[in-house]
């Protein structure tokens, strides 16, 4: 067995709407400011009771039921997050269990970043390509842990989770390759460093809310992600012996509209085939791909032949691309 298939996907994101008017009531911003600037309109916030592992077996389920498939029918569990429900043991456990899966492996992607579900993807292709099924989730609850003083970071983030099924089959979509990539060297323009063993957190710290501190080096991020994603795309259509002008659908990371048109432009690929969702729901890190591929197919923008291009990028910085065929 050679064929690797997308059989199904799911998403969800918190009923809760936050919108760019709410920021500025905590913070010194403005809507126009914020939509100016990325695109965004709304973001979608966890509730108090709900934590990053009800996100995620909410998307998994819709992503099993899509591929007609039972949690007992699963053999491997990656779960794509930088906000896991607790700092030990890991929110794959979690989602195992909570799934009722069997007692298969099931390990985090960890702080991977917006990168983290096509890496899922990746990985899952190459367990799966001899056979069995893999669930992949990319989930996001970062408004809960950042500091919401800091209008550099918060006005640029949503809460969401995205699941797909990944299997080693006929049927569903073809991934006709994946790319995925790292360049640690950039490590610094996005990070979260207190923590960590460098530095961890202490009361001291806490005070300052310096655990809570996303440091962003914004416009060097969006250079990056302009060329890393670009890279990407034509990286992942060269392995898989695809043209361009083949594309049928474009899905970017959504982390700000300006870095989607300019990879848009550089592909040359019109805005009519880019799926955009940003304006609901903000950056929603390894959540991002999944939700906005969910979306565009209740939208019916993904037809049976369909070349879909997805690229994402993020900490690390990491990056990777994948190519599907409907
Ligand atoms: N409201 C109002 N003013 C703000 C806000 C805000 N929410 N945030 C920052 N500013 C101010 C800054 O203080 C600064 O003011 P100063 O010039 O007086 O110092 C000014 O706005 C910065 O403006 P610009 O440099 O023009 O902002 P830019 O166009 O670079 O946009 C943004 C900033 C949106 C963060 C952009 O750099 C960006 O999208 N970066 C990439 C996104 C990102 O880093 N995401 C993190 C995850 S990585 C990923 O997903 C790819």
């Amino acid at each position: 067995m050679s064929r690797v298939a997308l059989l199904g996907v799911g998403a969800y994101a918190p009923t809760k709407v936050m919108t760019n008017e709410d920021w500025s009531r905590h913070v010194d911003t403005s809507d126009d400011w914020i939509t100016t600037r990325t695109g965004i309109k709304r973001r979608h916030m966890a509730s108090e009771d709900e934590s990053t592992s009800d996100l995620a077996v909410a998307a998994a389920r819709i992503a099993l039921s899509d591929a007609h498939l039972t949690a007992a029918e699963i053999d491997e569990i990656i779960v794509a997050t930088d906000t896991p429900d607790v700092y030990i043991p890991d929110t794959a456990s979690i989602v195992q269990h909570r799934l009722q899966a069997r007692e298969i492996p099931a390990y985090d992607l960890a702080r991977g970043g917006c990168a983290g579900f096509l890496q899922g993807v990746d990985i899952a292709c190459s367990r799966t390509r001899s056979g069995g099924k893999a669930l992949v989730i990319g989930v996001q609850l970062l408004l809960r842990l950042i500091d919401w003083k800091d209008r550099n970071s918060c006005v640029l983030f949503g809460d969401a989770a995205g699941a797909a099924v990944i299997a080693g089959s006929e049927g569903g979509g073809e991934i006709l390759a994946v790319v995925s990539g790292t360049d640690g060297s950039k490590s610094a323009m996005i990070s979260m460093e207190v923590g960590g063993t460098r530095l961890p957190f202490t009361i001291e710290r806490a005070r300052e809310d310096l655990h809570r501190r996303v440091s962003l080096d914004g416009r060097r991020v969006v250079k990056e992600a302009i060329r890393r994603m670009t890279q990407g795309a034509r990286a992942v259509l060269e392995k898989a012996h695809c043209e361009l002008d083949e594309v049928s659908l474009f899905v970017p990371h959504q982390a700000n509209l300006r870095i989607i048109e300019a990879v848009a432009r550089n592909l040359k690929l019109p805005m009519e085939k880019v799926f955009v969702n940003i304006e609901e729901y903000g950056n929603t890190g390894p959540a991002s791909i999944p939700l906005a591929l969910f979306e565009a197919r209740e939208q019916g923008r993904l037809r049976q032949g369909d070349l879909v291009l997805l690229t994402a990028f993020g900490a690390g910085l990491h990056w990777s691309a994948a190519l599907i065929r409907f």
